[in-house]
Order: C-alpha cells, then structure tokens, then sequence
C-alpha cells in the first residue's frame, strides 16, 4: 500500500480535508456534514467550505443555524468556487483548527486545487459499482498531487452480497481504506434535514459511527 506522509499545509495553522468522488449521491456532503460535527465534538474548531454550486452543505448549514444556533459556536461557513478555493481555505485554515472542503461530483482539474491544498482527501465509495468505479480517478488525481487519500465505505448493509462485493475491491485499490463506515440509515437524511448529524440526539448507532470515523480521522491527521 502506498502511504505517503501528511504533511501540514505551508504556514496554515489548521488541517485541510477535502471531500472528493466522482460519483453524485455517494455522500460527500452527509460525510463533511457528519465529520464536522464529530470533529467539533472532540473539541475542533471547524470551517465548511462547499465549492459544489448546489449548495447543499451551505443550506445544511443554515437550516443549523436557525434551528440550533448555539451548536454554531466553533464552527464557520464558506461557499468557494473551484479556483478561489485556495485563498478561502487558508483564510480560514489560519483560524480554525479544520477546514472540510465538499466538492461536486467531478474529478477533473477544477478539482486539482482543492486537492493540492488537502492535507488528506476522504473519498466516499457506497454500495455500488458504479462507485466503485467512479473511484479510480479521484485516487488518481490525489496521486498525481501526492495526497494521501482515504475511502470511507458509505451506506453499507452488512450481510449482503454487493457490501462485501464492493469492500473486497475497494480493499485491492491503492488506497487506506477507512475501518469506521456508515451503514445505510435513514438517520442520516433525517438528521441532516434538520441541521443536525447523526451524532447529536440520542445515542444510536449512526452516533457510534460518526464518533469512530472522527477519532479515526482525527488519529490519522495528528500521526499520518
Ligand atoms: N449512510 C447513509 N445512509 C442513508 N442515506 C444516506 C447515507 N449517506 C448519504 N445518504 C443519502 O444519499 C443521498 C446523497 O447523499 P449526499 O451526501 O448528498 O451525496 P453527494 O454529496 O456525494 O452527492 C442523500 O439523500 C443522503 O441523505
Ligand atoms: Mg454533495
């Protein structure tokens, strides 16, 4: 496997994730949402930059904003576009301890700057193949920049036969591959509706989940 070091980004204070994959609908935005909650909770300042024109994180956030204002506190929003992202992110990397970058579903060379400045990119893979597939060229051009990347499986259903179809080829890719997942939950979509993440409320297991991909996260950004 290849692993390369995670370096911290020229003079920014905070660490970069981007949140990049191909493939629409595969996640990225309940994972930055999800993260930047879970990471807020083990006491992480957080910045959301969405460079994706639909929106969706930004009104997220905003519906967060007006429902639950106090869980705003330490957090922070940005919309960016794909060649701006460079300025945004270390405006912000200088004040916060992280800033998660959702990106749209592309991996062209719009995508380049926002890999460029990734201290790790986390890429979503749910069940599919087509996922799958759409994979590849993410973790080709977080190569190219020298990225470390992660592929975090998403709406996984333990026991079927396309969950472990698609863990056992996403395993042969040549990158690290995340141990916490999602499994396939409506809490997820509920949550998000309503500003939240999966971790707050009630403990359940989407909670669990959340909480172990951020510890996770967390470990690989302090120790690569
Ligand atoms: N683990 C999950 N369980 C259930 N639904 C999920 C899960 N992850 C994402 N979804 C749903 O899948 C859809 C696409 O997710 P989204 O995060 O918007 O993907 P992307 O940003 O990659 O396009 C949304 O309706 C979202 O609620
Ligand atoms: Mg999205």
């Amino acid at each position: 496997m290849l692993r390369m070091k995670i370096g911290q980004g020229a003079g920014m204070a905070g660490s970069v994730i981007t949140v990049a994959q191909q493939k629409g609908g595969s996640g990225k935005t309940t994972l930055s949402a999800n993260l930047a909650v879970g990471m807020r909770r083990l006491g992480k300042t957080v910045a959301l930059i969405d460079t994706d024109p639909q929106g969706s994180l930004g009104r997220w956030f905003m519906t967060r904003l007006e429902l639950a204002p106090e869980e705003v506190e330490g957090m922070e929003f940005a919309t960016s576009s794909a060649w701006g992202i460079t300025y945004e992110c270390r405006k912000l990397a200088d004040r916060y301890d992280l800033v998660i970058i959702d990106t749209p579903p592309k991996a062209d060379s719009d995508l380049r700057p926002a890999l460029r400045i990734a201290n790790l990119v986390i890429v979503p893979v749910s069940m599919s193949h087509l996922d799958l597939w759409a994979t590849e060229s993410v973790l080709d051009l977080a190569h190219r920049e020298s990225r470390e990347a992660l592929m975090v499986l998403n709406r996984t259903r333990p026991g079927t036969r396309l969950s472990a179809e698609i863990t056992e080829a996403a395993q042969k890719m040549h990158a690290r591959i995340a141990t916490a997942q999602f499994a396939n939950r409506v809490g997820y979509a509920e949550a998000f509706g309503h500003g939240l993440s999966a971790a707050e409320g009630r403990k359940t297991p989407a909670r669990d989940e959340v909480e172990a991909l951020s510890t996770e996260v967390a470990q690989i950004l302090a120790n690569g």
